[in-house]
């Protein structure tokens, strides 16, 4: 059985978490799409083109334990703009999203472009002040050297470049479900979401 999840929305919105706990939930295999533009970044950062990065992607280039910095997600969010960038990664992501046994991704395009066809989309969302505090705690639990007005401003920068791109900008699909977890803790969101896939699951039986 194929069955794809999709899950997009800006910057520390949930989708991770969500995409995490779903996966667990129904036993399928998640791939944060985040990671790969995050990896093609890092590689940028030490002065690598990134459309070679891309289309040398390379496992061990995703289990790096330093691709979630703030200085590494604005990398991401500019290569993230270069069309061949994005079509280097397209087949990696459409393979994962078709294997057996079901699948969530979560990103920015995954419900408009790279699988259009998936059989749930969420696109969860929250303000912007509500994000960045988020990741402003989530960054200095890691012990990362941060302010709340630096998390807001790099969460806001990015949020418009992905959003104003030309090539697969981040936006709800037209059959998209929104999840504005401005004010849901994780339980309730997590909820909301299982309710939705299983709306969408063929009947057992
Ligand atoms: O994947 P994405 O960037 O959208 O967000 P995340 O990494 O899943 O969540 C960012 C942070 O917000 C994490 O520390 C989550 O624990 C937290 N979070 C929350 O406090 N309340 C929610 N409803 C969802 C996430
Ligand atoms: O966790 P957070 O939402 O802060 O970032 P992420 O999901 O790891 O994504 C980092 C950057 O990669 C985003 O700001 C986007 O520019 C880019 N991205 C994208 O363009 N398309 C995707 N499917 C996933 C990420």
């Amino acid at each position: 059985m194929t069955f794809t999840v999709a899950i997009d929305g800006p910057a520390a919105a949930g989708k991770g978490t969500i995409s995490k706990a779903v996966a667990a939930h129904f036993g399928f295999a998640h791939l944060d799409t985040g990671l790969l533009y995050r990896a093609v970044g890092r590689r940028t950062l030490e002065g690598e083109a990134a459309e070679t990065a891309a289309r040398d992607l390379r496992t061990e280039d995703l289990e790096r334990d330093d691709l979630r910095t703030a200085q590494v997600a604005q990398a991401a969010s500019k290569v993230a703009v270069i069309a061949e960038v994005r079509a280097a990664l397209v087949d990696f992501q459409r393979a994962f999203a078709r294997r057996a046994g079901g699948a969530v991704l979560d990103g920015r395009d995954i419900g408009t472009v790279i699988c259009p066809e998936a059989e749930v989309k969420l696109f969860v969302t929250a303000s912007a002040e509500v994000r960045a505090e988020r990741r402003y705690l989530e960054l200095t639990a890691k012990g990362q050297d941060t302010t709340r007005a630096a998390v807001l401003a790099d969460v806001r920068e990015r949020d418009a470049r992905d959003a104003d791109r030309a090539t697969a900008p981040m936006k709800p699909a037209e059959d998209a479900v929104l999840l504005d977890t401005s004010t849901m803790d994780i339980p309730t969101a997590l909820a909301a979401a299982i309710a939705e896939i299983e709306r969408k699951m063929p009947a057992k039986g």
